[in-house]
């Protein structure tokens, strides 16, 4: 699905260089359920964001499906952002002037869904993360993980083939986390390929295979994609 070849990410801050990623070579898997771990500043997010199209890598390229992505226009990538992405970052990125169902409605309007369309389908997303009974609450009424389950059915919106997450328990405690993890493990076994972040080996161990940065290279990787 998905294979990065010698991707390299860096940054020219006056004089000196910061290497965040340093010639990656990663393919990905339709199905897979893929941890990314390693210290702080090995480059997960960085790599993540590549993956999501949210940043651009300084080198190498990137494969999806038979698209190479290195060579394709700005408007063609959004398009591939919107219609196969769904992000859950550790910080919810919620709108805070509008309610959970308006959150989750958001990114139906891209897709060209009638407004009670939209309304119905963020509804039923909103009902599969248990939010049923707190579908008019704005996020500063609802817990942490309440928001990360809004950011979630958010995510699933436009139905992705793959879920970036980065750190999406890390703001919780450990009984919330669970819930959001039972969502992820429930998605990947419907066949949505996940590339999850985490600092948390327990959580690292449930995937289906793990991958380790240090520096910005590829330290070990628990099994590689055929
Ligand atoms: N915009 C930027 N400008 C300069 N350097 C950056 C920038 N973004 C990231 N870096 C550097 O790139 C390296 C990798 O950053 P990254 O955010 O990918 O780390 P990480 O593995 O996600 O760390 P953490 O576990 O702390 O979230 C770090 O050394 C960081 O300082
Ligand atoms: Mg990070």
């Amino acid at each position: 699905m998905i294979s990065l070849t010698g991707i390299t990410r860096s940054y020219d801050i006056g004089s000196s260089r910061v290497t965040a990623l340093d010639s990656i070579d990663l393919q990905v898997s339709r199905g897979e359920f893929l941890t990314v771990m390693g210290p702080s500043g090995s480059g997960k997010s960085t790599l993540l964001h590549i993956l999501g199209i949210l940043d651009t890598p300084t080198a190498g390229t990137y494969r999806l499906e038979d698209h190479d992505l290195t060579t394709l226009a700005d408007r063609e990538l959004s398009r591939i952002r919107n219609e196969h992405f769904g992000f859950v970052f550790q910080s919810f990125n919620l709108f805070n002037e509008f309610n959970a169902l308006e959150n989750v409605m958001l990114p139906l309007m891209y897709a060209g869904l009638r407004g009670s369309e939209r309304r119905e389908r963020a509804r039923r997303l909103l009902v599969d993360v248990g939010l049923e009974h707190r579908l008019h609450h704005y996020p500063n009424m609802l817990s942490g993980g309440e928001q990360q389950r809004v950011a979630i059915a958010r995510a699933l919106a436009n139905d992705p083939t793959l879920i970036l997450a980065d750190e999406p328990t890390g703001n919780l405690p450990s009984d919330k986390g669970e819930e959001i993890l039972h969502i992820i493990d429930r998605l990947n076994r419907d066949g949505v390929t996940v590339v999850m972040v985490t600092h948390d080996t327990r959580i690292g161990e449930r995937g289906s295979r793990c991958v380790r940065l240090r520096d910005g290279r590829i330290e070990s990787d628990s099994g590689s994609a055929a």
